[in-house]
């Protein structure tokens, strides 16, 4: 495979909702796309899917079409740019707020076949733990946490860190605090899950970026049109920026482990032990 061919696979997590990870994946889709970076932004936020509103389109079809044998990626794959897709989820569809391993299994091979242009695909996921949130951070190469300063967003970012670490073994963990007052705000609240993290929990975690509070992102929300698009020299564009700069970075450096986008040999792999305990048990 091309070396310029291989994608990192990015997940954007937080354990509290309305932190801001969707407003943080779509505008890091545009800038790393601005950056020259072909990127794909897929909306895994099964329960209360929204980057569509944010990007103000209205999808035929989603991700759920793809268990279907004869439907392609093309078929859902909305072009926003060249070099610029997005792949919209279905909102409201009780039953689709999980997925089940298999049916994972399949939307992701099938993925992983068609995205090898993509340098960065985005998932924006739900907030909390259920099991398609840690199967996708699983399956992705980085994992981003979202929090605020806020202390609820604090204990519930390392709830979640937490949960992936001790019951899934996931150890590398990047953070963004969004809505910070000011760099100093934004460095205790780093300091205060990394210090949790490092005593409890045995892992170092790394500091993606800080976001400040930006009043002009929620005018951005209202007219439907991502931040980068409605305002690129606002506050926050700048500091998505700096991010998207060190992602750049982090797949020059990672690019020799990169291979398909998505990782599934380890999914079927904690599958497959996770079936063979229960079997034990039974
Ligand atoms: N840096 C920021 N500055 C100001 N408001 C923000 C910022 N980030 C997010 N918001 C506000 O928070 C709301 C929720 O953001 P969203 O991206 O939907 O969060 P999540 O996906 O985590 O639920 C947005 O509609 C916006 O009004
Ligand atoms: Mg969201």
């Amino acid at each position: 495979m091309n070396k310029k061919q291989k994608s990192l696979t990015i997940s954007v997590l937080s354990g509290k909702g309305g932190v801001g990870k969707t407003n943080i994946a779509l505008n890091l889709a545009y800038i790393l796309h601005a950056l020259n970076s072909p990127t794909l932004l897929i909306d895994c936020d099964l329960g209360l899917a929204n980057l569509d509103i944010l990007l103000g389109i209205t999808p035929e079809k989603n991700l759920e079409y793809l268990l279907r044998p004869d439907t392609k990626v093309e078929e859902v794959l909305i072009p926003i740019e060249d070099g610029l897709g997005f792949l919209p989820a279905a909102s409201g569809v009780p039953e689709l707020v999980e997925w089940d391993n298999d049916l994972q299994t399949i939307i992701f091979k099938k993925l992983n076949l068609s995205l090898k242009k993509y340098h960065f695909l985005i998932l924006d996921l739900g907030a909390g733990i259920n099991s398609t949130v840690i199967n996708l951070a699983t399956i992705s190469k980085l994992k981003i946490v979202v929090i605020t300063p806020e202390p609820t967003s604090l204990t519930d970012g390392y709830a979640l860190i937490k949960v992936l670490r001790t019951q899934h073994n996931i150890k590398d963990f990047f953070i963004i605090v969004n809505m910070a007052k000011d760099e100093k705000e934004g460095n205790s609240t780093f300091k205060r899950l990394k210090l949790a993290c490092e005593n409890f929990l045995g892992i170092k975690i790394n500091l993606l970026g800080i976001i400040p509070e930006d009043n002009v992102l929620p005018m951005a929300v209202v007219n439907q049109t991502p931040l980068f698009k409605y305002k690129k020299d606002s506050l926050a564009v700048n500091h998505l920026q700096e991010i998207a700069i060190k992602l750049k970075k982090y797949r020059d450096i990672l690019i020799p482990d990169l291979t398909l986008p998505f990782n599934l040999e380890t999914l079927l792999k904690k599958n497959k032990s996770f079936q063979e305990k229960n079997e034990t048990k039974k």
